[in-house]
């Protein structure tokens, strides 16, 4: 290694112009960190250039001192101002990469409905829950006993014709109606009592516009002492109602084999009367085959198609669209 000033000096901007344009080309940090070891590291050109100032004059070392420190401290600098730039687009390239454009359309996840049917059923048990009521359940699948039987339906009474019926080959049978839940309610807990039974009942109908072979009903069942008619007129008015707002409602005498006196209920709907409804008092014959003692408690009962509530309320004119799943139909609701 030389040692004249001249060429020391010549050797240090040498080593300032190359450390300098090799930073301004740097695109990393770890290209600049490398350009740092290789200039100014322990082991690194200045330091190599600086050994030669051993062999100066004393005179002449601390201008090529100053000189090696001016050389030193502007590649410093590049070495920052670069790292800073870097860091910034390294920042920056980060931020446009995370960037989320909240005007871009979402993904379409098609919603659910819920269907006309369910909630007729939530609605009416709302309005029963309401009042008190407790909700129950029973089989779909029954015995003869507690869908006729028990409900004072022998099996030579010409009202089983009116509920044509699915018998399974082991003698039980799909019910019919939901008042099965009635005697199987009445079994298991004593009055007073007061029950919504919500479920699927079957009939051997042939299928069409007004007509499933399967659909749903909900039976409301209250037994105390001293209820009377006016009690079942009241619930049936408040529930009446409650669904279809504040409407006419008549009662028309009819006959269930279960009830003694029984109606059926009309709501005056769009100028016409449309029958919603059967009713009536529990028949004291109905009490005694659930060991309540008629002399003492009273009741009443009701029991009304989900399917027709539906239909009136949503204006469906085919039974059918509840059972077919057509969503074009179901997201109307
Ligand atoms: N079970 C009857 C039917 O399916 C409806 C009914 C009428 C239920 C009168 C009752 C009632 O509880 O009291 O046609």
């Amino acid at each position: 290694m030389t040692s004249t000033p001249t060429e020391l000096e010549s050797q240090l901007k040498g080593l300032q112009s190359a450390a300098q344009s090799a930073i301004a080309t740097a695109t990393s940090l770890d290209d600049l960190e490398t350009l740092r070891i290789k200039y100014l590291g322990k082991k690194g050109e200045l330091s190599l250039v600086l050994k030669g100032m051993g062999k100066l004059d004393v005179a002449q070392r601390p201008i090529i001192g100053a000189l090696a420190n001016q050389v030193k401290e502007a590649v410093q600098g590049d070495l920052e101002r670069s790292r800073t730039t870097l860091e910034q687009a390294q920042i920056q390239a980060q931020l446009a990469a995370e960037t989320l454009d909240v005007t871009m359309p979402g993904v379409y996840r098609p919603q659910g409905r819920i269907h006309p049917l369910t909630s007729t059923i939530e609605r009416a048990l709302e309005v029963f829950t309401g009042l008190g009521y407790t909700v129950a359940q029973g089989p779909e699948m029954e015995s003869d006993y507690y869908n006729f039987e028990a409900l004072n339906t022998p099996a030579d009474h010409p009202a089983r014709d009116m509920q044509d019926t699915f018998y399974l080959p082991d003698g039980n049978l799909l019910r019919t109606h939901t008042s099965s839940v009635q005697i199987r309610y009445m079994e298991n807990n004593e009055p007073p009592i007061r029950v919504a039974a919500p479920g699927r009942v079957y009939r051997r109908d042939t299928v069409d516009a007004t007509h499933s072979a399967v659909f749903h009903q909900i039976e409301i069942l209250a037994v105390d002492r001293g209820l009377t008619f006016t009690d079942l007129r009241g619930t049936i008015k408040v529930f009446l109602e409650a669904m279809f707002g504040d409407i006419e409602i008549r009662f028309r005498p009819s006959f269930f084999p279960f009830t003694e006196p029984s109606a059926e209920v009309d709501v005056r709907w769009r100028d016409r009367w449309l029958e919603v409804l059967g009713c009536g008092m529990v028949d004291p014959n109905v009490l005694k085959n659930v060991g309540y003692d008629p002399e003492i408690y009273t009741g009443f009962a009701a029991g009304f198609g989900v399917e027709r509530f539906a239909m009136v309320l949503h204006q469906i004119d085919d039974i059918r669209r509840l059972y077919n799943s057509d969503l074009r139909f179901l997201k109307q609701f």
